[in-house]
């Protein structure tokens, strides 16, 4: 193979993304790993400035100038990135001083994001946490749900025999509370059919929850969206979507007061890891509201059941949306920072000929 055609498919491979921006800071090349940093593709970032690209472009800029002095290799460690169109990270960046073709000074920049192997590290994390506690539960309520039946069974006839109507109250709390426990269990093990997998447009199910919760709030959320019309249809059950869509966004509702503004952005993501799975195509839906965010040692916990920062909440709300979309082999994840929480649901988009 020509060396050249070589040259290119390994740069395209690389896990490092690769810029060159030319003398008055345009991006010229960007290879495929820069493609999945930015979430751009190269056709739609050749040509823009430094500025257009990065939100916080003066480190950038300010290395990109020294290079192009210097004619030196600079390198940047640490740096945090805010990206227009995507989540902020954190890389390590050289800046080498080069020549194009017409022999035009050029800066080659390449960037190896360093909180990549954390992420992967905390997704599997949260994976094995998840069916961990999906374990628990599920021997838990099975013991609980067995005595519990023979309990109701056994106030039942205690009831008809007592004649005394202050003493039926008795029983009628008895039951009561039995059926309120194992409802409580149903919830925490969520729904035991079998997933009942169809096409779904996924912004029809964005839209049909932001309707639900608009209504409950009575008006006072500011809903914007910011929808990737070109993701294809998810093979999912659309019901279940729907449920855990609805978790995550209530809760943005409920601590916004009903009063704030909840963005819904859609993306696909190319190459993209979930956990150490490794995905073609994956449909990615950010949930963010401009509350007052969920301090640290609630975050670490809110995928727990039974974990509620709230006076009324049951706690069993982001379990369960989590419990929901690894049945489609998706993950939840959170960041979280007062005026900014953002929940983001992965979820791999397969091929009709993938299972
Ligand atoms: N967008 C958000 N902003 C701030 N805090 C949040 C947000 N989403 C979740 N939380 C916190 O996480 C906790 C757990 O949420 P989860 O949905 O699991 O339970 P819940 O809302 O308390 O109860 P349930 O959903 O079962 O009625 C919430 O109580 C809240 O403190
Ligand atoms: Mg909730």
């Amino acid at each position: 193979m020509h060396s050249e055609a070589v040259a290119a498919r390994l740069l395209e491979n690389m896990g490092t993304a690769v810029l060159v921006f030319d003398s008055r800071m345009q991006l010229t090349y960007l290879n495929h790993a820069g493609e999945v940093m930015l979430a751009h593709s190269a056709r739609h970032a050749c040509g823009r400035s430094v500025r257009e690209l990065v939100k916080n472009a003066e480190v950038l800029a300010d290395q990109l100038a020294a290079a192009l002095a210097s004619e030196q290799v600079l390198s940047h460690r640490g740096c945090l990135l805010e990206l227009p169109d995507a989540p902020k990270l954190r890389v390590n960046c050289t800046f080498t001083s080069i020549t194009d073709d017409d022999g035009q000074p050029c800066v080659l920049v390449e960037l190896r994001q360093i909180d990549y192997q954390l992420r992967i590290e905390q997704e599997e994390h949260l994976i094995t946490q998840q069916q961990a506690t999906h374990e628990l539960v599920r021997g838990l309520a099975h013991e609980i749900k067995n005595p519990l039946g023979g309990l109701r069974g056994a106030a039942q006839l205690l009831e008809r025999e007592i004649k005394d109507d202050e003493l039926r109250e008795y029983t009628q709390i008895i039951i009561g509370e039995a059926d309120r426990l194992r409802a409580l269990m149903d919830s925490m093990l969520g729904p035991n059919s079998l997933p009942k997998i169809q096409a779904v447009n996924i912004h029809e199910v964005l839209e049909r929850v932001r309707g639900l919760v608009q209504a409950e709030a009575g008006g006072k959320l500011r809903f914007h969206h910011d929808y990737d019309p070109s993701l294809p249809d998810l093979q999912a059950d659309p019901d279940l979507l729907m449920q855990a869509v609805l978790n995550i966004m209530r809760n943005a509702a409920q601590a916004l007061g009903n009063d704030g503004d909840i963005t819904v952005r859609t993306r696909i993501q190319r190459n993209f890891n979930i956990g150490i799975r490794k995905h073609r195509l994956v449909a990615r839906i950010d949930i963010t509201d401009n509350g007052p965010g969920i301090d640290e040692v609630l975050r670490k916990q809110i995928f727990y059941p039974m974990i509620t920062g709230r006076s009324d909440g049951t706690g069993l709300g982001l379990s369960i949306a989590q419990a929901l979309i690894s049945r489609h082999q998706g993950l939840i994840e959170c960041s979280s920072e007062p005026g900014e929480t953002v929940f983001t649901i992965l979820l791999p988009l397969k091929g009709k000929h993938e299972s």
